[in-house]
């Protein structure tokens, strides 16, 4: 069993506080707030633009963080672009793929609005066609619909679903849309903080992730892009720093990644996020997945026959748990359950088209995460069952 909570100040300062809401953000270890504010009371100034003496530290401090990044993902430093969440950085791949109206493009109804909505947009736009991979009874990809990858120029697939936990084979997915000659986009903003993440090994074209579900700073985001690819697509943003040089007649591009980082970049969020890495990297993945699957598995066990809950079994998801309480709303159990200092989220938690295939409207969803112990999953149940004896009748 991992204790981590003494390394999270927000712990020290709140300590009846019980955070399962770690799908939606994560809370901040000492060691990433301390990078931040190292950079910002020693180093701070702008990057890749003075010669002076500390502009040069801020770049170096900058650019050690993308290094830092690219070896966490296997990824070369010019294919890692900083972004301010995993949303913009799927925009970003919306924005600037060439597609038109003899295109398909492939998504599925477990997506988060922000890997659902920019295809749906694109597709409207250019009159391109939209599939969507559907869902089984148990949450997870039709593995039926999968031959709705043929003829697919793009696909845009979750690795792991922030409503329900589920995590898909994004290897096996990547090689099918491959086959067809797809480019493929995948959202790795769950699996990221949860899972080791090669994309070499996935051979995916593009990866999205999001600093702040990972331990890191909010407004802090990367997308990981094969280079061969950026280097021939347009930019997204234009303005400072991405040009190599402008005049009235046109402008030309900064080499990668610097095409794709338009003005005065996130440099604080990226130095605390490399370090959020860094922490998680401590820690070690296999042993952050069986810690999450314990509670999970725990919570599974201890779970009163009144509450239902959606997707797979433990072992074929992260640690999250989607679920209502029979005759109470969601928003109804989760402030009960913050009345007694438990944070969780209720609602569509963004993914709509999912919950809507489920027959749903809202779930609870507790969500896991490296500080949460047994003593809190059991808390969190007591909860529960409080949440049916006030509103049950
Ligand atoms: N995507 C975040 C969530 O699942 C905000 O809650």
């Amino acid at each position: 069993m991992i204790d981590t909570k003494k390394d999270f100040p927000i712990f020290k300062n709140n300590p009846n506080l019980i955070y399962l809401d770690n799908a939606a953000t994560t809370q901040k270890p000492s060691s990433v707030l301390d990078a931040e504010r190292d950079f910002y009371e020693n180093h701070y100034s702008n990057v890749h633009r003075g010669v002076y003496q500390l502009s040069q530290e801020a770049t170096e401090l900058y650019e050690n963080a993308r290094e830092s990044i690219a070896e966490f993902l296997n990824a070369s430093p010019e294919e890692i672009i900083f972004t301010r969440n995993a949303t913009e950085s799927i925009n970003l791949v919306a924005n600037i793929l060439p597609v038109s109206k003899n295109d398909k493009i492939v998504s599925t109804l477990m997506n988060h609005h922000s890997n659902f909505v920019p295809w749906q947009l694109l597709s409207q736009k250019t009159k391109a066609k939209i599939e969507y991979l559907s869902l089984s009874e148990s949450a997870e990809l039709d593995v039926e619909d999968f031959n709705k990858l043929k003829n697919a120029t793009v696909f845009a697939f979750t690795h792991a679903s922030n409503a329900t936990g589920v995590i898909t084979p994004a290897k096996q997915l990547i090689e099918q849309a491959k086959d067809a000659g797809a480019l493929t986009v995948i959202d790795a903003a769950q699996s990221a903080p949860h899972l080791p993440i090669d994309v070499k090994k996935l051979d995916c074209d593009f990866l999205a992730l999001s600093g702040h579900k990972m331990l890191g700073p909010t407004g802090i985001g990367v997308l990981y892009g094969k280079k061969e690819l950026l280097q021939e697509l347009p930019p997204f943003l234009t303005g400072g720093d991405m040009i190599r040089e402008v005049t009235i007649q046109e402008t030309t591009w900064n080499d990668l990644p610097y095409k794709y980082e338009a003005g005065t970049p996130n440099i604080s969020g990226a130095i605390g996020l490399a370090e959020a890495v860094r922490y998680l990297q401590r820690i070690g993945f296999d042993e952050l997945l069986a810690h999450e699957r314990d509670l999970t598995s725990y919570a599974h066990k201890i779970l009163p026959n009144y509450v239902d809950v959606y997707g797979p079994a433990p072992s074929k998801k992260l640690g999250i748990l989607s679920f209502n309480v029979q005759g109470v709303h969601a928003h109804d159990v989760a402030s009960i359950l913050d009345s007694k200092n438990i944070a969780i989220r209720s609602g569509h938690h963004c993914t709509q088209p999912l919950l809507n295939a489920l027959g749903l409207t809202s779930t609870c969803r507790a969500s896991f995460y490296v500080y949460n112990n047994k003593r809190e999953v059991q808390s969190f149940v007591d909860a529960l069952e409080l949440s049916h004896k006030t509103l049950v009748k």
